[in-house]
């Protein structure tokens, strides 16, 4: 009996987006997440923006933020495989760039804590077109039955092996981030 091992499917493969070191936490304002803030001595953009092919992510690509920008560099163009990936209260998050309302660049969005009685249970992300907030761990909006794709993260360490460390710690020793798109079971 002969068995054929299953090929991993494009959408399995990581994709770099960037030194760990080189995401400042958005959570220590009321900023869109886009907006330059101060990060490892520098001015840093909020976010990163990456275009990941769902046919062939090998030809990811980052998109430029100019320095300094305040809104989306992408606002009017196609968001289509796009990636947002951002830093909020010392974990990473990667969700779909494009507010699965209306196509509207989510790095115009803010993120804040979703609350309960003073009881953080969860963070989401406002788009600013018409409103709507989506949970960054799940996806779900606050309007219907409309869910924003959330994207894998991995933390590698220099060595490329799962980073187990604490954003909090503040100690980072040239760890990266990586993406993938979420992986079906079965
Ligand atoms: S386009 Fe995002 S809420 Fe409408």
């Amino acid at each position: 009996m002969s068995y054929t091992w299953p090929r991993a499917r494009p959408d399995a493969q990581w994709i770099p987006a960037g030194p760990l070191a080189q995401f400042p936490d958005v959570a220590g304002d009321d900023g869109n997440l886009i907006q330059p803030r101060r990060c490892d001595a520098k001015s840093l953009p909020g976010c990163r923006i990456l275009h990941v092919p769902k046919t062939d992510p090998s030809k990811a690509a980052e998109i430029a933020i100019p320095a300094g920008a305040a809104t989306s560099p992408t606002e009017g163009q196609d968001l289509k495989d796009q990636v947002l990936v951002f830093r909020y209260r010392d974990r990473m998050h990667a969700v779909d760039h494009q507010c699965p309302h209306n196509a509207y660049p989510l790095s115009n969005g803010t993120a804040f804590d979703i609350e309960d009685f003073g009881v953080v249970l969860s963070a989401a992300l406002t788009c600013p077109k018409h409103g709507w907030s989506f949970d960054i761990f799940t996806g779900q909006s606050d309007r219907g039955s409309y869910k924003l794709p959330v994207w894998e993260i991995q933390v590698r360490d220099a060595h490329g092996d799962p980073w187990s460390g604490s954003l909090r710690s503040g100690t980072l020793n040239g760890e990266t981030v990586w993406v993938r798109r979420r992986q079906r079971i079965g």
